[in-house]
């Protein structure tokens, strides 16, 4: 089995629903951590060597967060920044993080209809996470495009929220047991995108 680390940064614990779903969904999950960025440095004074070591033992490495400003909350920044040093993400030497699977889990106020190149937002979701990828490509990681929560701002129905919940508790089990085709998902716009969500009343 794979083990998965869940890297979650959101500045406003308190305040959220459907990332606190998710991660509440998941939490259990056997082989799977949850390091919360913002609980563990509130003064962005980041461990470069534990988180090093983290994903050092971890073979399915994500990024949980809402979408701030089309990107990720600063504190993903200030992660990228310091922990993937020269020799160790990458580098002659740097091969720490090669072979290993990585994405993003996002939740975004906008509609998925805004997503689109002719919608009101014009890029898509998987076109935006693109500084990530490249990131990820330099670092040997196996990049795999966003789990993706849409439509937040709206405010999501009840049903909508345990679907979404569900199916993100489901595609990491699927990708912690090596049951799904990497090659075939990294084709796809969203890792949620062949399973449409229904809602239950
Ligand atoms: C500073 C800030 C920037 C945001 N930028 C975007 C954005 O660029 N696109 C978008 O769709 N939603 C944006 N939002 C909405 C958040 O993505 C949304 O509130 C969040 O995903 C809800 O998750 P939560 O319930 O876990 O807090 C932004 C919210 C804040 C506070």
């Amino acid at each position: 089995m794979k083990k998965i680390l869940i890297n979650f940064a959101h500045p406003a614990k308190s305040r959220s629903n459907i990332n606190i779903a998710l991660r509440n969904a998941v939490k259990d999950i056997e082989d799977l951590t949850i390091n919360d960025l913002y609980a563990n440095y509130p003064d962005f004074m980041i461990d470069v060597k534990r988180e090093q070591l983290l994903c050092e033992r971890h073979d399915i490495i994500i990024f949980q967060h809402p979408l701030y400003w089309y990107s990720t909350p600063a504190i993903i920044k200030e992660w990228l920044d310091l922990v993937l040093e020269h020799d160790w993400a990458y580098g002659s030497k740097g091969k720490a993080l090669e072979g290993k699977l990585f994405f993003q889990a996002i939740t975004a106020g906008g509609d998925a209809s805004t997503y689109q190149k002719d919608g009101y937002n014009e890029f898509t979701l998987k076109e935006l996470t693109a500084p990530l990828r490249a990131t990820a490509k330099l670092c040997n990681l196996s990049w795999l495009p966003p789990f993706a929560v849409t439509g937040v701002h709206r405010g999501l129905a009840k049903g909508k929220v345990e679907n979404y919940s569900a199916e993100y508790r489901r595609t990491l089990i699927a990708l912690r047991d090596s049951s799904l085709d990497i090659n075939k998902l990294q084709q796809q716009e969203t890792l949620n995108d062949n399973t449409p969500i229904t809602v239950s009343k």
